[in-house]
């Protein structure tokens, strides 16, 4: 569905990512890891087109993404999260979630001034749908409520509902679960897992060992902006290169969490 192919990406001087080529295959659950400054946020960003890569390119469902300005690549069906939370503070959820779900609504302005027929039927499945997607990250009973009051672990699931208001197929998430705690992290694994069994691709950026482990299918592991290893999870915690590099023991994953990233 994804496919990256010898990109790479320097920042003046400095070669970020080096020839990173990998696949996401429609219907995964796709894990990137590696240490902090890696490259991980920076492949994100190219795939999203908010920076276009040194050279390499990159395909989505086959189509080449080069030269696409942001709102265009979200239109082919590619949503993100970042990985500090942008919501809007002062809104309610169900409007953050409406901001997300903009490019669906489609209406001139003298149907949206005079409030016609076909604008309010459009608003009426807007809102209903964003209450659905709150629903699916575990918020619809908050859907009134002023998104500064959620905590951590609530805004960041907002954020997920809001990229899935855009009706994309492949979700990048990037730290999705970064500071969250046990409880949290378990409740938004099984968000994710249902999202994926509707359909949805997901590609996500990860430091917490045990939940990628426990999410991905498969895991490219980045170290110096190059790919080291892309495997199956079982496979990835036994690499020996990926054990030195990051994981410092060879002990259970979890344990080795705070080695990663
Ligand atoms: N827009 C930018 N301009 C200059 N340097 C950048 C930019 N974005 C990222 N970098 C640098 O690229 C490296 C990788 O960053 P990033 O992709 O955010 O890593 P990760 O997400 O793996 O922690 C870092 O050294 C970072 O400082
Ligand atoms: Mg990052």
């Amino acid at each position: 569905m994804l496919k990256l192919t010898s990109v790479s990406k320097s920042f003046g001087g400095l070669k970020v990512l080096d020839d990173v080529t990998l696949q996401v295959p429609q219907g995964a659950v796709f894990g990137l890891i590696g240490p902090n400054g890696a490259g991980k946020t920076t492949v994100f960003n190219l795939i999203t087109g908010l920076i276009p890569p040194t050279s390499g390119t990159i395909a989505f469902d086959g189509a080449d993404l080069a030269g696409l300005a942001p709102h265009r690549i979200t239109r082919l069906g590619i949503a993100r999260t970042f990985q500090n939370i942008r919501i809007f503070n002062e809104m309610s959820l169900l409007e953050n979630v409406l901001v997300g779900r903009h490019r669906h609504i489609d209406y001139g302005f003298a149907q949206a001034l005079f409030s016609l027929p076909g604008y309010r039927a459009q608003e009426a499945a807007a809102r209903e749908r964003a209450l659905e997607l709150l629903g699916w990250v575990g918020l619809a009973d908050k859907a009134a409520d002023v998104a500064d009051s959620l905590s951590y672990g609530e805004q960041r699931r907002l954020e997920i509902a809001r990229a899935l208001a855009t009706e994309p197929r492949l979700l990048l998430l990037d730290e999705p679960v970064a500071g969250m705690n046990p409880a949290e992290k378990t409740e938004l694994m099984g968000a994710i897992r249902a999202i994926n069994a509707r359909g949805y691709t997901i590609f996500l950026i990860e430091h917490d060992m045990r939940f990628v482990m426990g999410l991905c299918e498969s895991v490219a592991v980045l170290n110096f902006g190059r790919i080291i290893t892309c495997d199956r999870p079982e496979a990835v915690r036994v690499n020996p290169d990926v054990i030195e590099a990051y994981l410092g023991r060879d002990d259970d994953a979890g344990a080795a969490a705070p080695a990663i990233c």
